[in-house]
């Protein structure tokens, strides 16, 4: 079987500007009730001068310093996102210059939409070596540059953040029994590219997003334990794509999941595509409950339709 990899620290950054629900309500037809009734979302965080890069270089700071590492044994440096700040070069390439990374590390962003987080942990998995341990995964997203903020069915959702991680390739450390999906749908949810309409946006249709999500999350879940042989009962974390309060509260009742195992910070942050896993592990993180040895369940799903989940256990610092 092929080495694994742990999760060593995490680090993130959320753009100054928080934006209320009372603040979308002056810009279109929607209110505090509607918003946090059907979606659980009060605030988010909108970019005001901050670049998508200064997001990515920060929240990977953050997670490359409390790892202690050398950069020279990173493996891989991926970034994951829907759209950086441009489409050439890629944002990790951006990176490795501004975190002075070696020349020789493998710097590439992946869009695998919300799902990206999961996604880039199986790949990173495969690119680490003995001599190269260490991958620096970015997951980085400013969405509000591409909502369209006069349909009050999208605009409410969606926030910009970056979180990052650290991952080791450890003795000892179990395959992350990724399990990843795609199936062709252009139609529920996607982005033009610019050059086919100037103003790219969100374009969603939200109940098929939402049905596809609550029936995608618990399957993908059941594939990763069946994969890993484990039960949730020796899950102790899990953490979900954060797109709606009440998609996480389908998959805790569906389940049977324990609620106090199921992380929710949508209130705060809203949706930020892939990078809500790495934030909500990164405040997990800060609250001290990554304690070494927690086993924790990642699953994300988005445009696509896109999906991915994983099972990554918290290690220690050393390789
Ligand atoms: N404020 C007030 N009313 C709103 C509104 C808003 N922000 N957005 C939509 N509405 C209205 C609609 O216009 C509709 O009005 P109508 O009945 O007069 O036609 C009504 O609310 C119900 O709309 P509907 O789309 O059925 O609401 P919903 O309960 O499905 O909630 C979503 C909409 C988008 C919150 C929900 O479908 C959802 O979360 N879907 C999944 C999205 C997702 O996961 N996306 C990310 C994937 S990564």
């Amino acid at each position: 079987m092929q080495t694994g990899i742990k999760l060593i620290s995490t680090g993130a950054y959320l753009p100054e500007k928080i934006v209320t629900n009372e603040d979308l309500s002056r810009i279109v037809d929607t209110s505090d009730e509607w918003i946090t009734k059907r979606t659980g979302i009060r605030t988010r965080h909108h970019c005001v001068s901050e670049t998508h890069l200064d997001l990515a270089a920060a929240a990977a700071r953050q997670a490359l310093e409390r790892a202690g590492i050398d950069k020279a044994q990173l493996g891989a440096c991926v970034v994951t996102t829907v759209a950086g700040d441009k489409v050439t070069p890629s944002c990790a390439c951006m990176l490795q210059a501004a975190l002075d990374l070696p020349e020789l590390t493998p710097c590439f962003d992946l869009n695998a939409a919300c799902a990206g987080f999961p996604y880039a942990l199986r790949v990173v998995q495969g690119l680490l070596t003995d001599e190269r341990p260490y991958g620096l995964v970015v997951s980085a997203e400013v969405l509000s540059r591409l909502l369209d903020f006069t349909d009050r069915s999208t605009c409410v959702l969606f926030g910009d953040g970056a979180g990052a991680a650290v991952v080791a390739r450890q003795e000892g450390a179990e395959d992350i029994h990724a399990v990843l999906g795609s199936r062709g749908n252009d139609q529920v949810l996607c982005i033009d590219g610019a050059w086919a309409d100037h103003t790219a946006h969100v374009h969603m249709e939200g109940q098929p997003v939402f049905k596809f999500a609550v029936n995608i999350i618990p399957s993908c879940i059941e594939d990763i334990l069946r994969a890993a042989g484990r039960t949730l009962e020796e899950v102790d974390l899990v953490v979900m794509h954060q797109a709606n309060e009440r998609i996480l509260d389908h998959v805790v009742s569906r389940m049977g999941l324990p609620p106090e195992k199921v992380y929710k910070n949508i209130a705060h942050i809203g949706n930020i595509s892939s990078a809500c896993i790495p934030v909500a592990l990164n405040e997990l993180y800060e609250a001290g409950r990554l304690t070494p040895g927690l086993r924790m369940l990642c699953v994300g799903f988005g445009g696509g339709l896109t999906w991915g989940g994983c099972l990554i256990e918290m290690g220690g610092k050393e390789a």
